[in-house]
Protein backbone atom coordinates (compact mmCIF):
# COMPACT_ATOMS: atom_id res chain seq x y z
CA UNK A 1 0.00 0.00 0.00
CA UNK A 2 1.19 3.28 -0.95
CA UNK A 3 1.62 5.60 2.61
CA UNK A 4 -1.21 8.17 3.28
CA UNK A 5 -0.49 11.47 4.92
CA UNK A 6 -2.86 12.99 7.56
CA UNK A 7 -2.96 16.51 8.24
CA UNK A 8 -3.01 17.42 11.68
CA UNK A 9 -5.60 20.68 12.05
CA UNK A 10 -3.83 21.59 15.58
CA UNK A 11 -1.43 23.42 13.15
CA UNK A 12 -4.79 24.98 11.32
CA UNK A 13 -5.84 28.62 11.64
CA UNK A 14 -8.56 27.89 14.25
CA UNK A 15 -10.39 31.42 12.83
CA UNK A 16 -10.68 30.09 9.23
CA UNK A 17 -11.19 26.31 9.96
CA UNK A 18 -13.17 25.78 6.81
CA UNK A 19 -10.62 27.56 4.45
CA UNK A 20 -8.34 24.98 5.89
CA UNK A 21 -10.68 21.84 5.71
CA UNK A 22 -11.38 22.80 2.12
CA UNK A 23 -7.69 22.90 1.16
CA UNK A 24 -7.09 19.57 2.69
CA UNK A 25 -10.04 17.97 0.93
CA UNK A 26 -9.18 19.60 -2.29
CA UNK A 27 -4.91 18.14 -1.75
CA UNK A 28 -3.57 14.71 -1.80
CA UNK A 29 -4.06 14.24 1.71
CA UNK A 30 -5.99 10.38 3.15
CA UNK A 31 -7.36 11.63 6.43
CA UNK A 32 -7.68 14.59 8.54
CA UNK A 33 -6.00 14.50 11.84
CA UNK A 34 -8.24 16.00 14.77
CA UNK A 35 -6.60 16.20 18.26
CA UNK A 36 -8.67 16.06 21.02
CA UNK A 37 -7.40 17.19 24.41
CA UNK A 38 -8.38 17.38 27.61
CA UNK A 39 -5.94 19.16 29.80
CA UNK A 40 -5.47 16.22 31.99
CA UNK A 41 -3.73 13.18 30.21
CA UNK A 42 -1.52 16.31 28.13
CA UNK A 43 -0.87 19.33 29.48
CA UNK A 44 -2.81 21.25 27.20
CA UNK A 45 -6.35 21.98 25.75
CA UNK A 46 -7.16 21.94 22.01
CA UNK A 47 -10.85 21.23 21.01
CA UNK A 48 -13.86 19.16 21.52
CA UNK A 49 -16.93 17.50 19.92
CA UNK A 50 -19.04 20.79 18.91
CA UNK A 51 -15.61 20.89 16.61
CA UNK A 52 -15.59 17.76 15.20
CA UNK A 53 -18.95 17.97 14.69
CA UNK A 54 -18.52 21.30 12.85
CA UNK A 55 -15.58 20.04 10.75
CA UNK A 56 -18.10 16.91 9.84
CA UNK A 57 -20.12 19.82 8.07
CA UNK A 58 -17.39 20.28 5.76
CA UNK A 59 -14.72 17.56 5.86
CA UNK A 60 -14.27 15.21 2.59
CA UNK A 61 -11.72 12.81 4.13
CA UNK A 62 -11.73 10.35 6.80
CA UNK A 63 -11.68 11.89 10.15
CA UNK A 64 -8.64 10.42 12.21
CA UNK A 65 -9.54 11.14 15.65
CA UNK A 66 -6.82 11.49 18.23
CA UNK A 67 -8.28 11.31 21.63
CA UNK A 68 -5.66 12.75 24.14
CA UNK A 69 -8.08 12.34 27.32
CA UNK A 70 -8.42 10.42 30.39
CA UNK A 71 -11.42 7.98 30.16
CA UNK A 72 -11.64 8.21 26.47
CA UNK A 73 -14.13 4.76 26.61
CA UNK A 74 -16.65 7.35 27.73
CA UNK A 75 -16.98 9.58 24.52
CA UNK A 76 -17.00 6.38 21.93
CA UNK A 77 -20.92 7.52 21.20
CA UNK A 78 -19.70 11.13 20.97
CA UNK A 79 -16.85 9.92 18.51
CA UNK A 80 -18.87 8.24 16.40
CA UNK A 81 -22.05 10.78 15.99
CA UNK A 82 -19.17 13.15 14.88
CA UNK A 83 -18.50 11.01 12.13
CA UNK A 84 -14.82 10.00 12.55
CA UNK A 85 -13.57 6.72 10.80
CA UNK A 86 -10.54 6.01 13.33
CA UNK A 87 -11.02 6.33 16.76
CA UNK A 88 -7.33 6.75 18.78
CA UNK A 89 -6.89 6.14 22.08
CA UNK A 90 -4.47 5.87 23.90
CA UNK A 91 -2.75 3.08 26.22
CA UNK A 92 -1.73 4.74 29.01
CA UNK A 93 -5.35 6.23 29.23
CA UNK A 94 -7.47 3.06 29.47
CA UNK A 95 -7.59 0.64 31.57
CA UNK A 96 -10.02 -1.87 29.84
CA UNK A 97 -8.80 -1.64 26.32
CA UNK A 98 -10.06 -4.61 24.95
CA UNK A 99 -13.36 -3.51 26.20
CA UNK A 100 -12.83 0.43 24.81
CA UNK A 101 -11.28 -1.47 21.31
CA UNK A 102 -14.60 -3.29 21.25
CA UNK A 103 -17.20 -0.86 21.66
CA UNK A 104 -15.26 1.35 19.32
CA UNK A 105 -15.74 -1.28 16.68
CA UNK A 106 -19.54 -2.04 17.38
CA UNK A 107 -20.12 1.73 17.38
CA UNK A 108 -19.03 1.38 13.54
CA UNK A 109 -15.34 2.91 13.40
CA UNK A 110 -12.06 1.92 13.02
CA UNK A 111 -10.02 1.49 16.30
CA UNK A 112 -6.70 2.78 16.88
CA UNK A 113 -4.36 2.34 19.84
CA UNK A 114 -1.88 5.17 20.61
CA UNK A 115 1.75 4.72 22.40
CA UNK A 116 3.32 7.43 24.55
CA UNK A 117 6.77 7.35 23.48
CA UNK A 118 7.96 5.52 27.07
CA UNK A 119 5.35 2.96 26.41
CA UNK A 120 6.92 -0.02 25.05
CA UNK A 121 5.29 -1.78 22.02
CA UNK A 122 5.62 -5.44 24.01
CA UNK A 123 2.56 -4.22 25.76
CA UNK A 124 0.49 -4.70 22.26
CA UNK A 125 1.17 -8.27 22.51
CA UNK A 126 -2.01 -9.15 23.81
CA UNK A 127 -4.37 -6.85 21.65
CA UNK A 128 -2.90 -5.97 18.52
CA UNK A 129 -4.94 -8.66 17.08
CA UNK A 130 -7.73 -6.82 17.58
CA UNK A 131 -6.51 -3.33 16.47
CA UNK A 132 -6.69 -1.98 13.05
CA UNK A 133 -4.43 0.86 13.87
CA UNK A 134 -1.32 1.73 16.32
CA UNK A 135 -0.37 5.20 16.48
CA UNK A 136 3.20 5.49 17.49
CA UNK A 137 3.65 9.17 19.37
CA UNK A 138 7.28 10.18 17.95
CA UNK A 139 7.12 12.94 20.34
CA UNK A 140 5.40 13.57 23.36
CA UNK A 141 1.31 14.34 23.09
CA UNK A 142 0.30 17.88 23.74
CA UNK A 143 1.78 20.03 21.52
CA UNK A 144 2.57 20.66 17.62
CA UNK A 145 5.80 21.68 16.57
CA UNK A 146 7.99 19.25 18.40
CA UNK A 147 11.16 17.44 17.62
CA UNK A 148 10.66 13.87 16.38
CA UNK A 149 11.93 11.54 18.66
CA UNK A 150 14.24 9.39 17.06
CA UNK A 151 14.27 6.08 19.56
CA UNK A 152 10.91 5.89 17.70
CA UNK A 153 12.01 4.62 14.64
CA UNK A 154 13.33 1.43 16.55
CA UNK A 155 9.71 1.35 17.90
CA UNK A 156 8.27 1.33 14.61
CA UNK A 157 10.97 -1.38 13.48
CA UNK A 158 9.72 -3.33 16.30
CA UNK A 159 6.27 -3.17 15.89
CA UNK A 160 5.89 -3.94 12.18
CA UNK A 161 7.82 -7.71 13.31
CA UNK A 162 5.51 -8.30 15.53
CA UNK A 163 2.54 -7.40 13.22
CA UNK A 164 4.65 -10.02 10.57
CA UNK A 165 5.08 -12.47 13.30
CA UNK A 166 1.51 -12.52 14.05
CA UNK A 167 0.41 -12.67 10.38
CA UNK A 168 -1.75 -9.06 10.99
CA UNK A 169 -2.06 -5.96 8.53
CA UNK A 170 -2.65 -3.65 11.38
CA UNK A 171 -1.66 -0.24 10.19
CA UNK A 172 1.20 2.07 12.21
CA UNK A 173 0.81 5.63 12.32
CA UNK A 174 3.39 8.16 12.96
CA UNK A 175 2.84 11.24 14.66
CA UNK A 176 5.14 14.29 15.74
CA UNK A 177 7.77 16.34 14.07
CA UNK A 178 6.93 14.57 10.95
CA UNK A 179 9.04 16.62 7.96
CA UNK A 180 10.21 14.86 4.77
CA UNK A 181 13.71 13.49 6.52
CA UNK A 182 12.21 12.41 9.60
CA UNK A 183 8.69 10.57 7.31
CA UNK A 184 11.25 8.96 5.20
CA UNK A 185 12.97 7.40 8.35
CA UNK A 186 9.50 6.37 9.62
CA UNK A 187 8.21 5.13 6.18
CA UNK A 188 11.68 3.00 5.83
CA UNK A 189 10.81 1.82 9.72
CA UNK A 190 7.38 0.03 8.71
CA UNK A 191 4.93 2.95 8.95
CA UNK A 192 1.77 3.67 7.12
CA UNK A 193 0.48 6.66 7.68
CA UNK A 194 2.53 10.01 8.58
CA UNK A 195 0.78 12.81 10.57
CA UNK A 196 2.13 16.38 9.74
CA UNK A 197 1.01 19.56 11.69
CA UNK A 198 3.52 21.93 12.08
CA UNK A 199 5.36 21.16 8.89
CA UNK A 200 2.53 21.18 6.63
CA UNK A 201 0.29 24.52 7.86
CA UNK A 202 3.61 26.26 8.49
CA UNK A 203 5.11 25.80 4.96
CA UNK A 204 4.56 28.72 2.48
CA UNK A 205 1.97 26.22 0.54
CA UNK A 206 0.75 23.53 2.85
CA UNK A 207 -0.92 21.75 -0.74
CA UNK A 208 2.48 21.28 -2.29
CA UNK A 209 3.76 20.14 1.43
CA UNK A 210 1.08 17.49 1.49
CA UNK A 211 2.04 16.51 -1.91
CA UNK A 212 5.90 16.32 -0.84
CA UNK A 213 5.00 13.86 1.94
CA UNK A 214 2.83 11.92 0.07
CA UNK A 215 5.60 11.53 -2.45
CA UNK A 216 8.33 10.04 -0.31
C1 LIG B 1 0.66 16.18 19.29
C2 LIG B 1 -0.42 15.79 18.33
C3 LIG B 1 -0.01 15.81 16.93
C4 LIG B 1 0.48 17.14 16.44
C5 LIG B 1 1.61 16.84 15.51
O1 LIG B 1 0.25 15.94 20.58
O2 LIG B 1 -0.89 14.48 18.61
O3 LIG B 1 -0.98 15.27 16.06
O4 LIG B 1 -0.49 17.90 15.78
O5 LIG B 1 2.17 18.03 15.18
P1 LIG B 1 3.58 18.21 14.48
O6 LIG B 1 3.52 17.53 13.16
O7 LIG B 1 3.65 19.68 14.41
O8 LIG B 1 4.61 17.59 15.41
ZN1 LIG C 1 -2.18 13.54 17.02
Amino acid sequence: MKHKIAPSLLSGDFLHLQRDIEMINNSEADWLHLDVMDGVFVPNISFGFPVLDAVKTVCKKPMDVHLMIVEPQKFVHEVAEAGAYMMNVHYEACLHLHRTVASIKEAGMKAGVTLNPHTPICLLEDIIQDVDMVLVMSVNPGFGGQYFIEHSLDKIRRLKEMILRKGLNTWIEVDGGINPETGKLALEAGADILVAGAFVFESPDPTRTIQELKEL
